[in-house]
């Protein structure tokens, strides 16, 4: 049995993140994505609403599960006993920060990390480029899910 952990702040999820995560949940026997939790910056939505976000896109996989984690990830993946951490990659802007963290992350644990390639569709989104655009009223539906579509046209509403 091998278990994935993708790891990511999703603030908030988008088509990126979806299809790396539903490939993984057709590649391993279970996937464990887990968002960030950290006080210390200032996020859109809580790790809660974050989690609440990436259920319903996901809800046609039954070997996900969600967290949250503060800390070390490499201390979150040995809690959860995870085999590999799985990143997506969009282009060598990525890489360079990717693959710092992904050595760093092997030293301090020994856990590997798999890099999947973005669909080219994808390449370009991002979840700071997609509360941007929203932000001004920009047309996001169809850069997200129809659930975070919704649920940030109300946080900026609000
Ligand atoms: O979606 P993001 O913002 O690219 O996710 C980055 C994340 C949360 C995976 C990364 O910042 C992380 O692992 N943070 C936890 C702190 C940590 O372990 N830092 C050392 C990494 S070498």
């Amino acid at each position: 049995m091998i278990t994935a952990l993708v790891p990511g702040s999703f603030d908030p999820p988008t088509h990126g993140h979806i299809d790396v995560i539903a490939r993984c949940a057709a590649i391993f026997d279970k996937v464990v994505v887990a968002v960030i939790d950290n006080p210390s910056k200032s996020s859109l939505f809580t790790a809660e609403e974050r989690i609440g976000l990436l259920k319903e896109p996901c809800s046609q996989y039954d070997n996900i599960e969600f967290a949250s984690f503060a800390g070390l990830l490499v201390d979150f993946a040995e809690r959860a006993d995870v085999d590999v951490i799985v990143k997506g990659l969009r282009a060598i802007t990525d890489f360079d920060y990717e693959i710092q963290m992904a050595q760093m992350n092997r030293n301090l644990s020994g856990i590997m990390t798999l890099f999947v390639a973005t669909k080219p569709e994808f390449g370009y989104l991002s979840s700071s480029l997609v509360k941007e655009v929203g932000r001004y009223g920009g047309s996001i539906d169809s850069l997200v899910p129809e659930n975070v579509a919704i649920a940030l046209k109300e946080r900026f509403n609000d």
